[in-house]
């Protein structure tokens, strides 16, 4: 889909999509093409239930003395509270819709809103990136799709009285989903495809923009004495690999960076502690926090963000195998701190440990995000509908949940305490990767993970309920969601650049 902005102006083909507040208020756009119709729009609303509720989306026939064949009218709900989401999702809505109708072209008439409190330049972005957002699909291995089946929406229009700022004003926007794109397409690759070495390749291809990736091999992973994340790997043919990624934007170059590090289990099978059979299909996007992390350093370098950002990704797969760690064996992480695992399907803290201890070591940085599919116990804490975040540090907590909260991709801080991290103690070595009953299970994961981080403020995405989605939102189709690059872009908009 081809999207482009230009100043108001009636369309010659296609449909023409128009706004209206609550209560059937026509925006100025709608009311013009009201006049033009004849009073069609009105009619349309008044024997319909359309009201202009935020979402609501109605189809009227366009009558002969128009060019355009088709009238899409948006619900924009009540004008003052519309904001940058309202209108992201206005434009994924409207794209879905007219995708599913069989449309080819179309044309969006916003202009300025009254009442809205974003510039019209803003307001037109905005509902361009909702409508890419919303058109990516993941297509690359249906090689028998009919053409009912594929999407039609080829161009997209996006009027406004200011066409060129709109222009300006969707460039970072469209950097962003650059980058939310390239993390659905990872996490979407199945394990056959996508494993340590290939996905380090992927991170590969962004030194084209300006960043810096460095992979280092088993050899180089023995050497720095990670035990934590070889131990993992072992089990599968395909070794693991740690990679780091550098995007220095920032004016000083040395000034200390903020540090993002995923987890990167391109496969869980559980290992020798195995996962049962049904949904484990699922576990291909166990490296859904190592795929954020890549492509937010895609979408940071895409818009040359002025700001020193490291990211490091710990990519194994976790198999059942003759080499495989069992339950009982002790590793010794790069900390020097011992681990005995009691579960091999505890996995992601053990390449997290290694790989926050490094980062930390290594880089020095003001702060470390991690991301992780680290627990079912977070689905059953918060659904789909937050991830859970865990920190040392309240200034950065309440930092995260504040992005999180503008972007969409809410937050929600679960407790670390003295018991959990007991709750770890073991008997033979310095702790063990689970405790001794169900309880708490994402608490103590985060407090395994604090183990490794020592003393830097640092927090934990637990995002193994939002990586995925089994259903269609506005923006986001079902599939790989990308969760965590805009909330992650806008932390570091919002606090670190210079
Ligand atoms: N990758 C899983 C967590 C997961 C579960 C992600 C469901 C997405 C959906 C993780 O490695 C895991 O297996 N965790 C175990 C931990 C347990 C052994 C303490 C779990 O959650 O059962
Ligand atoms: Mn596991
Ligand atoms: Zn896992």
């Amino acid at each position: 889909m081809k999207i482009s902005f230009a100043e108001l102006g009636a369309p010659k083909a296609g449909t023409v999509v128009v706004g209206v507040g609550e209560d059937r208020a026509l925006t100025p756009a709608a009311a013009a093409l009201d006049k033009e119709t004849g009073g069609a729009l009105g009619r349309a609303m008044a024997s319909s239930r359309f009201t202009g509720t935020k979402g609501q989306l109605l189809s009227v026939l366009a009558p002969a003395n128009l060019a355009v064949d088709g009238i899409v009218l948006a619900g924009l709900g009540k004008l003052a509270d519309v904001d940058a989401l309202t209108l992201q999702a206005l434009g994924g809505s409207v794209a879905a819709h007219l995708n599913g109708a069989g449309e080819s072209e179309a044309t969006i008439q916003l202009g300025a809103l009254d009442g809205v409190k974003l510039p019209p330049a803003a307001i037109a972005a905005n509902v361009a990136f909702g409508a890419r957002l919303r058109s990516y699909r993941f297509d690359k291995y249906r090689t028998q799709l009919k053409a009912e089946q594929k999407p039609t929406l080829k161009k997209l229009t996006v009027q406004s009285d200011v066409g060129s700022a709109a222009k300006k004003a969707f460039a970072d926007l469209d950097k962003l989903a650059d980058g939310i794109f390239f993390t659905r397409d990872l996490v979407s690759e199945p394990g056959n495809i996508l494993y340590p070495e290939s996905l380090a390749d992927e991170a590969m291809t962004l030194t084209e923009l300006g960043v810096e990736v460095e992979a280092l091999d088993e050899k180089k992973l023995k050497k720095l004495g990670m035990g934590a994340l070889l131990g993992v790997g072992q089990g599968s043919v395909r070794p693991p690999r740690l990679v780091v990624m550098a995007w220095l934007g920032a004016k000083d170059k040395q000034a200390a960076p903020v540090a993002i590090v995923g987890k990167g289990i391109t496969f869980d099978t559980g290992g020798i502690s195995l996962k049962p059979g049904a949904g484990m299909e699922e576990m291909k996007w166990d490296m859904g926090g190592s795929g954020t992390v890549i492509g937010l350093m895609k979408a940071l370098a895409g818009r040359k963000a002025r700001v020193n950002v490291i990211g490091v990704v710990a990519l194994a797969e976790n198999m059942p195998d003759g080499n495989a760690i069992r339950p009982g064996d002790i590793l010794t992480s790069m900390s020097g701190q011992t681990i005995e695992v009691h579960n091999t399907d505890a996995e992601g803290r053990l390449v997290l440990a290694d790989a926050l201890w490094y980062t930390q070591d290594r880089f020095k940085p003001r702060l470390m995000v991690n991301l992780a599919t680290l627990t079912g116990a977070i689905l059953v804490a918060l659904g789909s509908e937050y991830a859970g975040l865990f920190s040392n540090n309240d200034e950065l907590a309440e930092r995260l949940t504040a992005a999180g909260k503008a972007v969409g991709e809410p937050l929600w801080r679960m407790p670390l305490n003295e018991a959990y991290d007991r709750a770890i103690d073991s008997d033979v070595a310095d702790m063990k990767n689970i405790s001794g009953d169900r309880n708490a299970g994402s608490s103590i994961g985060g407090v395994f993970l604090q183990r490794f981080v020592n003393g830097v403020p640092w927090a934990h995405l637990d995002i193994a309920g939002v990586a995925w989605s089994k259903k269609d939102t506005a923006t986001v189709p079902k599939g790989a969601t990308g969760y965590g690059v805009r909330l992650l872009e806008r932390f570091v908009a919002d606090h670190y650049e210079d």
